[in-house]
């Protein structure tokens, strides 16, 4: 069994985008010891510059086939961020890629997909509709995508992630440091992922070889405003100001649920468990 184990792991070599930033890298930890693992950083680093595993790469001004000929990914995670239309270029020629190899693409996409329906959480087959420029761009990429064989393509909606040491979380931690407001948005309705559960639902979709669009939020709802007060209750005993942020009088969903490719009960999380996560 464990040969067998081994030889399915073997069997992939998986190339995150975006692999020095927050999601990718914890991306290239869960993944790192199962499969052969490279990445990209943009940011001038030494530990990566003497890592053979890891390429510099900058999207507006590097061409992605250079890697994808270096490395020869069986999988490739898109975890970026950067100018939008030079990622859209990329994605062109990574799909080009992914129509001459046998390749599969796995790309990170999020909530905003959705940002112009406010009256209801979404599911996996609804329309996208988005009034964001970064919504808009999420949704080109992701139609770009669902052009090609279906099995080749993993399109994951993510809404806000959290986890110990996440931006989010270090940058309220800094608000506190320094006295400083957190915002909150009264209206906001929304559901949130766990970084540690990302990683481990990308981990099964990639063993299970699974394909198609996933909505990998909390499978429960929470306000904005009562999420981050209990965020920070858990990792501060100071009383924080809070600055009310309204965008809307009425609320407003921005939250992805999973009804037809959902992913089996341990993988699901639940924002309990986001906030339990963050206190350890
Ligand atoms: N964080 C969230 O809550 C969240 C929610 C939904 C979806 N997402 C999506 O998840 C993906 C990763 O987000 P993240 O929060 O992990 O972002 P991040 O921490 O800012 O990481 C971004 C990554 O992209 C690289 N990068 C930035 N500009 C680049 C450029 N011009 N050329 C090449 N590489 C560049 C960064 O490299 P350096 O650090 O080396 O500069 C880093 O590796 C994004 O596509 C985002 O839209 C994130």
């Amino acid at each position: 069994m464990k040969q067998v184990e081994k030889d399915e792991s073997q069997k992939h070599r998986i190339l995150i985008l975006g692999a020095s930033g927050y999601i990718g890298n914890a991306i290239y930890k869960e993944l790192g010891p199962y499969f052969r693992t490279f990445g990209t950083y943009r940011t001038p680093n030494k530990d990566y510059d003497n890592n053979h595993q890891f390429f510099q790469y900058n999207v507006e001004e590097d061409d992605v086939y250079e890697i994808l000929e270096a490395c020869k990914p069986s999988i490739i995670i898109s975890a970026l961020r950067g100018d939008f239309n030079a990622q859209f270029i990329a994605h062109q020629h990574i799909e080009e890629y992914v129509i001459a190899t046998n390749c599969k693409i796995i790309f990170l996409s999020s909530a905003n997909v959705f940002d112009s329906y406010s009256k209801f959480p979404s599911y996996e087959l609804d329309k996208t509709l988005s009034h964001s420029i970064y919504g808009h761009f999420k949704i080109k990429i992701e139609n770009s995508l669902l052009r090609l064989a279906k099995q080749q393509v993993a399109i994951l909606r993510v809404p806000m992630v959290f986890g110990l040491n996440s931006p989010r979380i270090l940058e309220m931690k800094e608000a506190i440091l320094e006295t400083n407001a957190v915002e909150v948005f009264p209206n906001l309705i929304m559901n949130v992922t766990l970084d540690k559960k990302l990683t481990q639902q990308i981990h099964y979709i990639i063993n299970r070889n699974k394909y198609g669009v996933f909505h990998l939020g909390s499978t429960d709802l929470v306000h904005h405003d009562e999420f981050v007060k209990d965020v920070l209750s858990q990792i501060t005993e100071k009383k924080v100001v809070i600055k009310q942020v309204f965008t809307s009088n009425e609320d407003r969903y921005l939250a992805v649920l999973p009804k037809f490719n959902k992913l089996p009960k341990h993988l699901q999380v639940t924002s309990e468990m986001v906030l339990n996560a963050l206190s350890k």
